[in-house]
């Protein structure tokens, strides 16, 4: 059986989220298989593997098929207390050390509930991520979905006012502002030294297949030179816009699937499941090639 790609839905989502089969993602791929899977990436925003059994080390080889993989620095323990062995994998797990449950006021399980708002991944570093790839070793009985939303049709259906005032801005990142939305503000100075603001597009191209998106993220608390409360009721208004369930595909987990987005043209985030079950996902990244700020308007 060859590689091939079909919309998850097509009737009412046929150019975005598809599901891929007809390959083993943990062995070595040819390189016409990792070409066919990155340009079903341009083309759905959103990939879905069933059954691939990956370790940590099957997962980089993988990864390192589409660029430059990021280190886990966005993690509040990034620095101390890692669970994991290599820099390059983010523990998107409710675990600790010992591989037991965190508790309920856990410090690293308060900061990661921030993944339940609406984000780009790293879109508070200077280089954002490109791809994300999320690998679902152990899954809760229930809950836990990832919503994915399609950027690219939520800039095509703003309606042309609104493109032309989002067409130069540029907003303030930081992980200080998305976890202080749910009131987590138990930062170490190390931290915010860490996640300082920085800057990027709000409208940004796609380098391979010349869309345009809104690049949102709740990490985004600021648009230059705007009056801050202005600059967040216009991004919390955007944000509703491009998100409203026509634009949404809903993944629910099965053991062993591997989902990769791209960041450059999707938002996500994480839903609630029992915090007395164990959810163990892995995530690679890969790093984007340059800053939105460098990349043509
Ligand atoms: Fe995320």
């Amino acid at each position: 059986m060859s590689l091939s790609i079909r919309a998850i839905d097509p009737v009412s989502r046929p150019f975005f989220a598809g599901e891929v089969s007809g390959v083993d993602i943990t062995q070595p791929l040819t390189a016409e298989q990792a070409q066919a899977i990155d340009k079903g990436m341009d083309q759905y925003g959103v990939l879905v593997f069933h059954g691939q059994r990956f370790t940590d080390e099957t997962q980089l080889r993988f990864s390192r098929y589409f660029g430059e993989l990021e280190t886990a620095s966005g993690d509040i323990n990034f620095m101390t207390h890692r669970r994991l062995e290599s820099i390059h994998v983010n523990d998107i797990s409710n675990l600790d050390m010992d591989n037991q449950l965190l508790a309920r006021d856990n410090r690293r399980r308060l900061f990661n509930l921030g993944n339940q708002l609406w984000h780009s991944d790293s879109s508070f570093k200077a280089v954002p991520a490109k791809y994300s790839l999320l690998s679902a070793r152990v899954i809760p009985s229930t809950g836990g979905n990832t919503e994915f939303a399609d950027m690219r049709q939520a800039w095509d259906e703003l309606d042309a006012e609104l493109k032309a005032q989002c067409a130069d801005l540029i907003c303030e990142h930081t992980q200080l502002h998305s976890r202080g939305i749910l009131g987590f503000t138990d930062f170490t100075e190390d931290d915010i030294k860490r996640f300082q603001p920085v800057h990027q597009r709000l409208v940004r191209t796609h380098p391979s297949t010349g869309r345009k998106s809104l690049f949102l993220a709740s990490h985004a608390g600021a648009i230059l030179v705007w009056p801050v409360p202005e600059a967040r009721a216009f991004l919390r208004d955007l944000t509703e816009h491009a998100t409203q369930r026509k634009f949404v595909y809903a993944h629910s987990w099965k053991q062993f699937d591997l989902v990769m987005w791209d960041n450059r043209a999707t938002m996500h985030r994480a839903r609630p499941y029992p915090a007395d079950q164990v959810r163990d996902m892995h995530r690679t990244t890969v790093a984007a090639e340059r800053s939105t700020m460098a990349e043509a308007a």
